[in-house]
């Protein structure tokens, strides 16, 4: 018998995130959402016959707990959708609008919710896609990156920051969990209209521009349905574009980075047998 595959959605409650918990529930697949917004996560859920779990990603308490007791639930987890975002607060270089003194220091949530709270998503994915009892395994682990995660993005360069970090934490974390079963992408959704996007900015955007809601569930099934891992899956207007690692520039860097790595990792494996209890 196959066993029901089971989904956590992180920032499910609204957009895209939403969109693709209906989606893989019709499919069959069982949804948790864990979402900081309560009204519309509950609601939500309950139109899929899904579970919501009040969570702000920031909090390792919350999230740990929500990936618990689904798993505890379900006793097996196939795939997270680390999706929940958020734009950047203000204008942090236009130093004239910003009150910066040695007492209020910047706003940077933005780093939290979308590089901490999805460092946290990922370690907890992990966790669970370790745990699941299937002999060969084959998880998938999806996070929400950017426009802003591969391009220069002035107006929001903490935004970009976080969202160029989450492609490098799937490009690595793919490449290491690879033959454990586990597969780890970003993705790169164009301007996609959802309540993260002013009405103003869509407004003023040639729609011919714009990607639908339902191109993002598109992106996310073929990565499910797929063997990708270790890329970033660009999702514009109607395309999808794969976009593996930059090539190196010579022989010498692709060295350094290949073979550091390599030896960086017998050196934490060396630590961990010489730290590993009797
Ligand atoms: N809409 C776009 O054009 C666009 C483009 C590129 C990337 N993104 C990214 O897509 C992702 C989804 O955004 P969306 O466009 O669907 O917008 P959205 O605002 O509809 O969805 C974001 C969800 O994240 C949740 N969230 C925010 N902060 C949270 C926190 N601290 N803890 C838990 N949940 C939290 C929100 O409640 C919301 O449900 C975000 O990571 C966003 O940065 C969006």
């Amino acid at each position: 018998m196959i066993a029901q595959k089971v989904a956590i959605v992180t920032g499910g409650s609204t957009g895209m995130g939403n969109a693709v918990a209906v989606d893989l529930a019709k499919q069959g697949w069982k949804l948790v959402i864990l979402d900081i917004n309560h009204e519309a996560g509950e609601k939500a859920a309950s139109e899929i016959d899904g579970i919501f779990f009040k969570a702000d990603v920031r909090s390792w308490k919350e999230q740990f707990s929500a990936f618990e007791r689904t798993f505890n639930l379900f006793g097996r987890l196939d795939f997270v959708f680390g999706n929940a975002g958020k734009a950047d607060v203000y204008d942090y270089f236009d130093l004239e609008g910003t009150n910066f003194s040695v007492d209020v220091p910047p706003n940077l949530e933005v780093l939290d919710i979308n590089l901490t709270g999805a460092s946290f998503t990922s370690l907890l994915a992990l966790r669970a896609f370790r745990r699941n009892p299937d002999e060969i395994k084959d998880c998938l682990l999806v996070l929400t990156s950017s426009g802003a995660g591969i391009y220069p993005t002035p107006v929001q360069p903490f935004y970009a920051a976080a969202k160029h970090g989450i492609i490098g934490l799937a490009r690595s974390m793919g490449q290491r969990h690879e033959e454990e079963g586990i597969r780890v992408c970003a993705l790169v959704p164009g301007l996609v209209p959802t309540t993260i996007m002013p009405k103003e900015i869509l407004d003023r955007t040639d729609k011919h521009l714009i990607t639908p809601v339902s191109h993002i569930v598109t992106a996310i099934n073929d990565m499910l349905n797929g063997k990708h891992t270790a890329t970033v899956c660009e999702a514009s207007v109607d395309q999808l574009f794969y976009r593996d690692q930059p090539p190196f520039p010579d022989e010498a860097q692709r060295r350094v980075i290949l073979e550091v790595s390599r030896n960086m990792g017998a050196d934490f494996k060396d630590a961990r047998e010489k730290k590993a209890p009797n």
